[in-house]
């Protein structure tokens, strides 16, 4: 047996609030339109901030509450698919700002909504081999550099934020059992890269998505359960990648899943993509719904088509 646990984590979003009745003046929608299908009242934006300031942000919060230095880390990864550069990563701009030693191995993983899962996962497998067992992951997007104004059935839904976790290897922890997939796909979500002439840009056929997502989710929550040998009655809290209000819905009616064992924020920040899932775990720990011992399934599903689920533990 091996794996890690969460030791802390922290969450960053900018301080410009975009509401729906902003939203209502640029383009053809209105307020009663999001919230009945989204759950999104607000998002944030960055204006000033970069992608790496959110970064720091949410990573220097999260090393707080976990009481550890930056020259415990041993691993860093940020999930993102938005950094400032293409290149240095994101990852490594952390170990400048944060002092971060330079034998720390940083980089970044882009699985779009779904990259805190595959970024926690590769963490506790490089852990295992690192001299120093402290991890820090995050999730950091900036999408609102990439919304199509034209298109008013995707630029309502996304915003800034990141999220960070410290996490810690022992041989005597279990395994998070992480359960990963992808399934190749530039058309139903994506953003537009190198091989376009126009500037990057998100695009969405919300539908598919909507029904991949509802069949996706309680999926890899059935084979999280079945490889840890655990029941739903083992998870303390459940922690689903924030975009679609009715998405969580749907999969906590599912499972009976009691209101006191589940956390919504997409009212708040909108579909934030990677950092959605360490952002809700940042807000558990404030809010003292999680502890020393509380055991989270985390629910990710997104664009290029991945998706997954993992079962974490407080330390
Ligand atoms: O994080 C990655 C995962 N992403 C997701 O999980 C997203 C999953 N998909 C969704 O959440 C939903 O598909 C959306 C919220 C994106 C869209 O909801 P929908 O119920 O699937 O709407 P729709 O795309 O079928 O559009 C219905 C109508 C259309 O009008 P007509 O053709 O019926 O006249 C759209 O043009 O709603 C219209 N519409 C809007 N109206 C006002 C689309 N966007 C808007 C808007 N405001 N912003």
């Amino acid at each position: 047996m091996s794996g890690i646990k969460i030791c802390g984590a922290g969450h960053y979003a900018p301080p410009k609030l975009v509401s729906n009745a902003d939203l209502e003046k640029i383009v053809d929608t209105n307020d009663e339109w999001i919230t009945s299908r989204t759950g999104i009242k607000t998002r944030h934006h960055c204006v000033e901030e970069t992608h790496s300031d959110m970064c720091r942000h949410a990573a220097q919060t999260a090393l707080e509450r976990a009481g550890i230095k930056p020259e415990e880390i041993g691993v860093c990864i940020v999930a993102t698919f938005s950094s400032d550069f293409l290149s240095p990563n994101a990852a490594s701009l952390l170990q400048r700002d944060l002092g971060l030693l330079n034998d720390t191995v940083c980089f970044d993983i882009n699985a779009a909504c779904s990259g805190f899962l595959f970024a926690i996962h590769t963490a506790e497998c490089l852990l295992a081999a690192s001299p120093r067992k402290y991890g820090l992951v995050l999730g950091a997007e900036m999408l609102s550099r990439f919304i199509n104004w034209e298109d008013r059935g995707t630029c309502v839904l996304f915003g800034d934020a990141a999220g960070a976790a410290v996490v810690e290897w022992n041989e005597e922890y279990e395994s998070l059992g992480a359960v990963l997939h992808c399934e190749g796909d530039s058309e139903m979500l994506g953003v537009t890269g190198s091989g376009h002439k126009a500037p990057p840009q998100i695009f969405m056929q919300g539908q598919q998505v909507f029904k991949f997502a509802v069949n996706a989710v309680p999926s890899c929550m059935d084979q999280a359960l079945t490889r840890s040998g655990k029941t739903i009655d083992d998870v303390d809290f459940f922690v689903f990648h924030q975009a679609n209000t009715r998405i969580i819905d749907l999969a906590v009616r599912k499972y009976h899943i009691p209101e006191e064992k589940y956390y919504k924020n997409i009212e708040k920040y909108g579909n934030t993509s990677a950092a959605s899932i360490p952002m809700v775990l940042s807000e558990l720990t404030e809010l003292g719904k999680v502890g020393p011992g509380s055991r989270v399934m985390l629910v990710g599903f997104g664009g290029g088509r991945a998706w997954g689920a993992a079962l974490a533990e407080f330390k």
